[in-house]
């Protein structure tokens, strides 16, 4: 690549097909992204059997039903920090979110559930970055919108569940200004990137404000321990690990270039699918459309009739059709949901089986999903409740971490 940076294609364009940037994902076909060929054009790994054992021997753990369905499916040098973590060597993890809306939908909580999990398995720090700033900059929104809309955002985080002794959350706007250490690294990437490669990268034009080209450095600095003095002290060394979407990796494949030019090591890369909008595999969910999504805050009402209206059936156009022929799992949202939300292997298999066959219809399929999500929103928001001021002072106050 002319620029250096490994794989300039982030916006680009797959025979016509596929669109994958971090602001924007189309897939035109209608079997919906070819993540393959993604992997390819990134020039990511897939997370194949032989990393998932290695991880299950180390850890003692069965991997998560994330890895196992490939729902978390390619990575950067994962491999890296299972070496670290067996020669108890120290990583964190690092996550984030753009908080564009006052609700998350369910696919919001992909990533965290994931990194939750992760923070368990390996008993290790882990950072939130909230990029308030990123969507005031991409969206037509206030200063003051963005900042409440991360208030409300980190409430639906912390009620995953993570440990407050492990983990700290924080917004742009409220902690660029508080931490000088975190904003000297933004300065030291910056210095690393030039405007060309960010166009390669991100596919940035002339017309585009210069808080965007800047922006990449801020999404890029939680990833070099030394941002967070108050957790890793003057450590450059400490590794990372993030989960994220594979919309996402433009960001960090930029972060692999320039870190160790500032004597760091690469961070490592999780990537995970997209998850579907109601009406199909095309799309990814937006928190913009009310009827794409089932969100954190719907009644059960709501979850009913959104996934009996909108959720796009794989099954036969009448009854004796489907009978006949069967339902397609794979583009059946019902189906797509179950797969990443109902653990059960067993009973995901039974009904892969039966809605293939045509035994099962489409409207049991809707029937059980429309149940688990019930619960499943119904525990948020029941968490979520307990989420006060104090308890979100303790997650975003910069305080040294236990690990
Ligand atoms: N840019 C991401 C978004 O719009 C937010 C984010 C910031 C993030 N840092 C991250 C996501 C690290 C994953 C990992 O959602």
């Amino acid at each position: 690549m002319s620029s250096g940076v490994e794989g300039d294609v982030a916006k680009m364009e797959l025979g016509d097909e596929q669109l994958v940037t971090p602001w924007n994902v189309v897939a035109n076909s209608n079997t919906g992204i070819d993540y393959d060929k993604l992997i390819v054009q990134f020039g990511s790994q897939k997370i194949g059997t032989e990393l998932i054992d290695r991880f299950e021997k180390l850890t003692g753990r069965k991997a998560h039903h994330f890895i196992r369905r490939g729902i978390f499916f390619s990575h950067r040098e994962f491999e890296k920090i299972l070496d670290r973590y067996e020669q108890k060597k120290p990583f964190y993890l690092y996550t984030g979110r753009g908080p564009s809306s006052d609700a998350l939908h369910v696919g919001h909580l992909i990533p965290f559930i994931f990194t939750k999990w992760l923070q368990e398995v390996f008993n290790v720090p882990l950072v939130i970055q909230l990029t308030d700033d990123e969507k005031f900059l991409w969206k037509d929104l206030t200063v003051e919108k963005t900042l409440a809309m991360a208030k409300e955002n980190i409430k639906d985080i912390i009620a995953c569940g993570f440990d407050p002794d492990k983990t700290f959350i924080f917004s742009d706007f409220q902690f660029l200004g508080q931490c000088p250490e975190f904003y000297r690294n933004v300065a030291r990437i910056q210095r690393q990137v030039t405007f060309n490669q960010v166009k390669g990268i991100f596919g940035f034009g002339g017309s585009d404000c210069i808080g965007k080209i800047a922006f990449p450095a801020i999404q890029a600095a939680p990833a070099l321990s030394n941002s967070f003095p108050f957790i890793f002290g003057e450590q450059k060394d400490v590794a990372c690990l993030i989960p994220c979407g594979i919309d996402q990796d433009p960001f960090f494949r930029m972060t692999r270039d320039v870190a160790p030019k500032l004597g760091h090591p690469k961070p490592c890369l999780l990537h995970s699918v997209f998850f579907p909008a109601l009406q199909g595999i095309q799309t990814k969910m937006s928190a913009s459309d009310p009827n794409s999504s089932i969100f954190l805050t719907d009644t059960d009402k709501q979850i009913k009739s959104k996934v009996n209206k909108y959720a796009f059936s794989g099954g036969g156009a009448t009854v004796e059709e489907h009978k006949e022929k069967g339902g397609n799992c794979d583009v059946d949202v019902s189906f797509q949901y179950l797969r990443f939300f109902l653990e059960d292997d067993d009973a995901l298999e039974k009904i892969r089986k039966d809605y293939t066959s045509g035994e099962l219809l489409t409207g049991y399929l809707k029937k059980d999903l429309i149940e688990l999500l019930q619960k499943m929103v119904k525990t948020h928001q029941t968490a979520r409740a307990t989420v006060t001021d104090e308890v979100i002072a303790k997650f975003t106050s910069p305080r040294s971490l236990k690990f």
